[in-house]
C-alpha cells in the first residue's frame, strides 16, 4: 500500500550535517502492525513524518497505492493525507477552546460522508474510546489518558488506511499506557487501519507483528 524507495534525509546546520536516513526501503501493507524502535535521536520521528507525508525526503520516492507522491503538490498531499493517514503523537495537542467533539471533528473531511454522518461517526468513535459521557466536555478538564483517547478518535475520523503513532503512550503512566495501547490496537483492527508505531518501550515493540529497528540511518526488520 505504501512504499518507500531509496529514501534519504540529511539535516544541515551552520556547523554540521547529519544524515538521518540512508537509502531506506520500506513498505506498509494493509492492516499491518509495525513497531519501530531505535536510540533516541536516531530519526524515528523524522522517518514517521516522511512516511506520513508531513516532511519531504531529500532523495528517493514514495508511492501510495502505486501513485508517486509529489511533495511539490499541496493539493495532492492534502488529498492523500485525508484518504490515508491518521496521526497520534505523544502529546495529544488538543485545542483548548474547542470541546471534545469539536476536537475530534477538527481534521474531518465532510465531503466523504456528509456533515451529519461525520458528526455521528465522531460520536461513535468517542463511544468506542469510552468517552460518550464527555462529548461536550471542556478538554482542559480531561485526564492525560482521556486526552489521548480524544486524539485517537480524532485520528480515525477520516477512516485512515494507516494510523501513524509516535510514542503514543510516552507521556502516560504504566497502567494508562497499557489501556491506551490495548484500545489503539482494538480500534485499529475494527477500522481496518494499519498501525505504524514508534516506541522506545521494548514491551510495546515486542507486540508488533513486524518489528523494525532504525539505527545508523538504516532500517532493519527483525523476524
Ligand atoms: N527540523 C530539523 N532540523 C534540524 N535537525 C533536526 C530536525 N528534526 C530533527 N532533527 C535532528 O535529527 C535527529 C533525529 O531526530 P528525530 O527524528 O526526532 O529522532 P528520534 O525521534 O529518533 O528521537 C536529531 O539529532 C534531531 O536533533
Ligand atoms: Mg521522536
Amino acid at each position: 500500500m505504501i512504499k518507500l524507495h531509496n529514501i534519504s534525509k540529511t539535516f544541515k546546520t551552520a556547523s554540521s550535517s547529519q544524515q538521518i536516513l540512508k537509502n531506506v526501503d520500506f513498505s506498509v501493507m494493509p492492516e499491518d502492525f509495525i513497531t519501530i524502535a531505535g536510540p533516541s535521536g536516531c530519526g524515528k520521528s523524522t522517518l514517521l513524518s516522511i512516511i506520513s507525508l508531513l516532511l519531504p525526503p531529500d532523495d528517493g520516492k514514495i508511492t501510495y497505492n502505486g501513485v508517486n507522491v509529489d511533495f511539490s503538490s499541496q493539493a495532492q498531499l492534502e488529498q492523500m493525507r485525508v484518504k490515508y493517514t491518521g496521526l497520534i503523537f505523544q502529546n495529544p495537542n488538543l485545542i483548548s477552546s474547542l470541546n471534545v467533539l469539536e476536537n475530534v471533528l477538527l481534521p474531518a473531511n465532510y465531503k466523504k460522508l456528509g456533515k451529519k454522518a461525520t458528526i455521528e461517526k465522531a460520536k461513535k468513535l468517542l463511544s468506542d474510546v469510552g468517552l460518550s459521557e464527555k462529548t461536550n466536555a471542556d478538554v482542559s478538564k480531561l485526564s492525560g489518558g482521556e486526552m489521548q483517547r480524544v486524539s485517537i478518535a480524532r485520528a480515525l475520523i477520516n477512516e485512515p488506511k494507516v494510523l501513524f503513532c509516535d510514542e503514543p503512550t510516552g507521556a502516560l503512566d504504566q497502567e494508562t499506557s497499557q489501556q491506551i495501547l490495548k484500545l489503539l490496537l482494538e480500534i485499529a483492527r475494527k477500522n481496518k487501519s494499519a498501525i505504524v508505531m514508534v516506541t522506545h518501550d521494548n514491551d510495546i515493540w515486542e507486540k508488533g507483528r513486524r518489528k523494525v529497528r532504525l539505527q545508523g540511518g538504516k532500517l532493519i526488520e527483525l523476524g
